[in-house]
């Protein structure tokens, strides 16, 4: 378990039961080639973007496929601009990365894939913007667990046509047994993983991509836009952290060896362009149109340092908050590892774009839990009980953050990107995903300098703090009034959010949806929070 008695994922996320079970890979059994799996398009620069297929191969067939690849300005791929063919095997998982150059800036492209008959579904997907692109829009997502409920919340996403990328903040996949961290009703719709035992190996890893590739809204908002995507730490295990997780133990073998198995699968099978030797660099860089630097970060797998937990590193709160909050400020401790940092530096110091955006997977913005006891409708032997609200309370009061998983638990690393944004004159903003909570914040430095502002997404599917048994509003309103940098917070439901920059302003609009737990749903429209360009704090839009 994480730090608490009650951890980070039962306050923010949930409740998640771990148990094992058999290996069951994910094979389906064809006559033919065939494209189970959909198609995706990412990574998109000005004149290229990265296509993706997976080929489902014949029964019994196991050498390398030829697959031939188109890319057309019209959505019926008469007017084809590029084509070719690309080899795939099973050392590849029998996935199919094609980068397709040679395009126009700011169009809109059409792509399919064929083997012998068989014929991929059609994708549509946008190059980014020539200079003087005078708005952008992303569709900003995280968190999508599929026994959970259906993703109707790509559905949304995948039917607009004003999309520029989907940006996808991690937890694509969750690693856990059949089971875990699942809802009952998700179960009985048929949202079962597999393997039905935990991810731990490559091929683990594989196979649950593959039964997440099935889910129609996942292919579906594929298929509708361009995704640039970072992973989180569910993708590899729970809590991760460069040398470890705290879902891993030594009984499941080497951490680097389960990380990179991982790693591997997640390449395979996301549309991101592989460059470089270290399979581990994820994060980059993209330029809209010099209207926005969009800075994709890894802030788990490559330099994040070992987490410090409330439940093995602070006694008594009252006496011991001093010490603690010393360890917790080491200098020394880092999130995003130093080389991961420079070049985040050097990307602030080069930006020539009105807006510098952080893609990234966990909150900047501090937060302590407010005082819930006399709100709270406590149940015993539920998952936030008293006890552990107590417990939470004293940390709050000793001034102590709520997730030592967050930016929060490596408060060094944040003043570092606080003070490079400072010296460069950035305008930040932060997108953040990990909680399945929507937040808003204005950020400031260690001397309550505003440093810029930042949105958080809730989840395409797992849950929020509904767990915490207090009425959303008035959770919201406590959070508010006891955080100063917090301005919005909504726990109770799923969803996505609408980000559109323009030179004038940065725009979130949240978009939530009324069910994960049935296909017949609808959007419901969220608030809107501006901050306009050369300002530092948000307004109503
Ligand atoms: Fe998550």
């Amino acid at each position: 378990m994480t730090q608490l008695k009650v951890s980070r994922r039962h306050v923010l996320k949930g409740v998640g039961i771990a148990a094992s079970g058999m290996l069951a890979p994910f094979t389906v059994a064809t006559s033919a080639p065939a494209f189970s799996h959909g198609v995706a398009s990412g990574d998109p620069l000005a004149d290229r973007v990265i296509l993706w297929t997976r080929v489902t191969p014949k029964a019994g067939a196991n050498g390398p496929i030829e697959v031939r690849w188109e890319i057309a300005a019209d959505a019926e791929l008469r007017r084809t601009v590029r084509s070719g063919t690309a080899l795939t095997d099973a050392d590849r998982d029998y996935t199919v990365k094609v980068d397709a150059d040679g395009l126009e800036p700011g169009s809109t492209y059409y792509y399919r894939f064929r083997v012998g008959d068989a014929v991929s579904p059609t994708g549509r997907t946008r190059t980014l913007p020539a200079d003087g692109v005078r708005e952008l829009k992303f569709a900003v997502v995280s968190c999508s667990n599929y026994p959970q409920g259906y993703f109707n919340v790509y559905h949304d996403i995948a039917a607009r046509d004003d999309i520029d990328a989907v940006l996808h903040l991690g937890d694509y996949i969750y690693e856990y047994a059949a089971g875990g961290y699942s809802n009952p009703h998700a179960v009985n719709f048929g949202h079962v993983v597999e393997p039905e035992h935990e991810l731990v190996t490559l091929q683990d890893y594989r196979a649950r991509h593959g039964v997440y590739k099935t889910e129609p809204g996942l292919q579906a908002v594929h298929a509708a836009h361009p995704m640039i995507a970072v992973w989180d730490d569910h993708e590899s295990a729970n809590d991760s952290w460069r040398h470890g997780a705290e879902n891993h133990d030594e009984t499941q073998g080497s951490w680097y060896e389960r990380k990179r198995a991982s790693v591997q699968a997640y390449r395979e099978w996301l549309p991101i362009r592989d460059e470089g030797d270290d399979p581990l660099k994820i994060y980059r860089h993209f330029d809209f149109g010099g209207l926005a630097d969009l800075i994709m970060l890894d802030a788990r797998l490559i330099g994040r340092s070992e987490p410090l937990l409330y439940a093995e590193h602070l006694g008594d709160p009252g006496t011991d908050a001093g010490r603690f909050r010393a360890q917790l400020e080491d200098p020394e401790r880092t999130i995003l590892g130093r080389e991961q940092l420079t070049w985040l530096e050097e990307r602030l110091e080069q930006a020539r774009t009105p807006w510098q955006i952080l893609g990234q997977q966990i909150l900047m913005g501090k937060v302590r839990l407010p005082d819930l006891l006399d709100v709270a409708a406590f149940r015993e032997g539920g998952p936030f009980d008293r006890a552990s609200a107590e417990r939470l309370l004293d940390i709050a009061e000793a001034g102590l953050p709520l997730n030592l998983d967050a930016w929060d638990g490596y408060p060094a690393s944040r003043e570092r990107v606080f003070a490079a944004a400072r010296r460069h004159g950035s305008q930040l903003i932060s997108l953040a995903g990990d909680t399945h909570n929507a937040w808003a914040f204005n950020m400031m430095d260690s001397e309550g300098r505003p440093a810029g502002v930042e949105f958080a997404t809730p989840s395409v599917t797992s849950p929020g703090m509904e767990i915490v048994p207090v009425p959303p509003g008035i959770l919201a309103e406590r959070f508010v009034n006891l955080n100063p940098e917090l301005v919005y917070l909504d726990s109770s439901r799923r969803g996505w959010m609408e980000i559109t920059i323009t030179p004038e302003s940065a725009t979130s609009r949240w978009r939530f949806v009324t069910t994960v737990l049935s296909r017949k749903w609808y959007g419901l429209l969220g608030p809107a929070l501006q901050v306009n360009a050369g300002e530092a704090s948000l307004r109503r839009a």
